[in-house]
């Protein structure tokens, strides 16, 4: 067999705004963790991120900004990369769905599937608005949800109750181009048959992967048990990737056919220069990597049924091995919104806390919305920091690093005879490597990051009940046991690196210990 790869993913945002921090939170930070785990066990991983940039959400921008669709995801492409670069997001790849790449891997496989004879195609009406001789995709429809009545619900999405919808669902339906009631008008389209998936889908989640996070299976289940459709992939709009065969004139690719080939394509361009390394090895089954996608919640039913489907039908591609997605932050008690300009903004808090990133980190990581949402607040963000990571973390490896200084002018000193306690302490630091292993394997970012917290806890206990600076005419005690502390601050700078990189780096530095891997940890 193959050696193990990963595939790890990242959803592409639409780069028609910054990144706030639920964004974060859900799956950038995760993602990261995972794949710094993953790497210091010299996994051969590559993570995949990236914008993007179809669909009505950039049309829209760009028409209340009074620019192109290019010009709007050009600036926010910017943005995005930039700021998950600062906050230690280490992506492999960070491209667009605009690319070249994408272009000709997205048309490539709508062609081959089309030829294949995998899709259906429908004459539908759809709501056209008569005032822009436009069609009215998604997005551009607004009106009253059927199911809970939020009366701005999209024409594809409600944003209040979350249920999917088709624009003709919609009572009171609006243009949000001119605000007028649209008129139907027929219109051809290419639909993929999920229908057809269906008992396939049944096995392949409900059966083969009772594994995934309770939220995520039962999103599916709930979504599978309410029988599935055939689902337009094409719309008529004027931006986007055309659509490749006969017939399709004026017509692009559904953004939800596009972007998750973005990751293929995203993969295609990273390797496109490598010697050692293809994309295939990344994708194809033989290569036997594993596909992870870390997503929130609102893109689980894309990911984890949409987005499958296509990938089986392209043929010799593996399917997701997990998708651990996330439930939304809320800030300050109320959801993020854009348009009600409740958020915070990643580039300005970046801006304003560059040397935080850690803290940010560590906030995000301690209240993930794992299973259910959770909530940032400005409070418990100044607490984490002061009572967690300065008290607990900090106080221990400050008092390790400050008092080898003043009794062995900062050489780490030998270990000589154990005591009991000394033994204990050993015996208790061994065992986080496994328990924090354990719960990341299993995507539990939140527990891993307490047991992390634990081992630096051991550290202060070992410390306060030792008192080496009580010690007085017994060196080789106050060296034994302030190497076992130092021994503990290695353990947290190696197993501390996906959730703080920058703390646990500058630790490493101290210690003088570098290119360490997980296993390290035990050494
Ligand atoms: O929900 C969103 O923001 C989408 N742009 C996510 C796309 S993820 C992937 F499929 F590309
Ligand atoms: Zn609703």
């Amino acid at each position: 067999m193959t050696q193990q790869r990963y595939t790890i993913t990242t959803a592409l945002p639409y780069a028609n705004g910054p990144l706030h921090l639920g964004h974060v939170a859900g799956v950038y930070i995760p993602a990261d963790i995972y794949v710094r785990y993953l790497r210091a066990k010299n996994e051969d991983v590559i993570f995949i991120g990236g914008t993007d940039e179809h669909g009505v959400p950039i049309t829209i921008k760009a028409k209340n900004e009074g620019v192109t669709p290019q010009q709007v995801v050009d600036k926010y492409h910017k943005i995005i990369g930039d700021s998950l670069k600062q906050l230690g997001i280490t992506l492999d790849v960070f491209s667009k769905t605009t690319s070249k790449q994408h272009y000709k891997t997205a048309s490539d496989l709508f062609k081959k599937l089309e030829s294949e004879g995998a899709f259906t195609e429908q004459v539908t009406e759809q709501y056209y608005d008569e005032a822009n001789n436009q069609f009215l995709a998604d997005r551009y429809i607004t009106g009253t949800c059927p199911h809970c009545a939020n009366e701005k619900a999209y024409g594809d999405q409600c944003e209040k109750c979350g249920s999917t919808l088709n624009a003709t669902d919609l009572i009171n339906p609006k243009s949000a181009l001119s605000g007028n009631k649209p008129v139907l008008k027929q219109t051809k389209h290419w639909f993929l048959p999920l229908d057809k998936y269906e008992p396939w889908l049944k096995q392949w989640i409900l059966e083969d992967h009772k594994e995934w996070k309770t939220n995520v299976y039962g999103q599916c289940k709930s979504w599978l048990e309410s029988g599935l459709h055939p689902r337009a992939i094409t719309r008529d709009l004027d931006w986007g990737i055309p659509v490749p065969v006969a017939g399709g004139e004026g017509k692009v690719l559904y953004v939800w056919f596009d972007a998750p080939i973005g990751y293929n394509s995203f993969t295609q361009e990273l390797l496109a220069n490598d010697a050692t390394r293809k994309w295939e090895d990344y994708w194809k089954k033989d290569g036997n990597s594993k596909l992870v996608h870390f997503i929130g919640k609102d893109n689980i039913v894309f990911h984890c049924i949409i987005f499958p489907s296509m990938l089986k039908l392209f043929g010799d591609y593996i399917l997701p091995d997990n998708v651990p997605a996330n439930e939304f932050l809320n800030l300050e008690g109320e959801k993020f919104s854009t348009s009600g300009n409740w958020a915070v903004w990643l580039h300005e808090f970046l801006a304003d806390f560059p040397d935080k990133t850690d803290v940010l980190r560590y906030t995000l990581c301690s209240n993930m919305p794992e299973t259910k949402d959770a909530d940032f607040t400005w409070k418990d963000f100044q607490a984490k920091n002061n009572n967690e990571l300065a008290a607990n973390l900090g106080n221990f490896v400050n008092r390790a690093f400050v008092l080898t200084h003043k009794f062995f002018e900062g050489k780490v000193p030998a270990l000589s005879t154990l005591e009991e306690i000394d033994k204990n302490t050993l015996a208790q630091a061994k065992e986080f490597n496994a328990k924090i292993s354990d719960s990341l394997d299993k995507y539990r970012f939140r527990e891993a990051l307490s047991e992390l917290m634990k081992l630096s806890n051991l550290g202060n206990k070992y410390l306060a009940d030792t008192e080496p600076w009580k010690i007085k005419d017994n060196k080789e005690r106050v060296g034994t046991i302030l190497r076992i502390a130092l021994e503990i601050a290695g353990k947290i700078s190696i197993l501390g690196l996906p959730f703080l990189p920058e703390t646990t780096t500058k630790m490493a530095t101290w210690l003088g210990i570098s290119n360490t891997q997980w296993s390290d940890a035990n050494k």
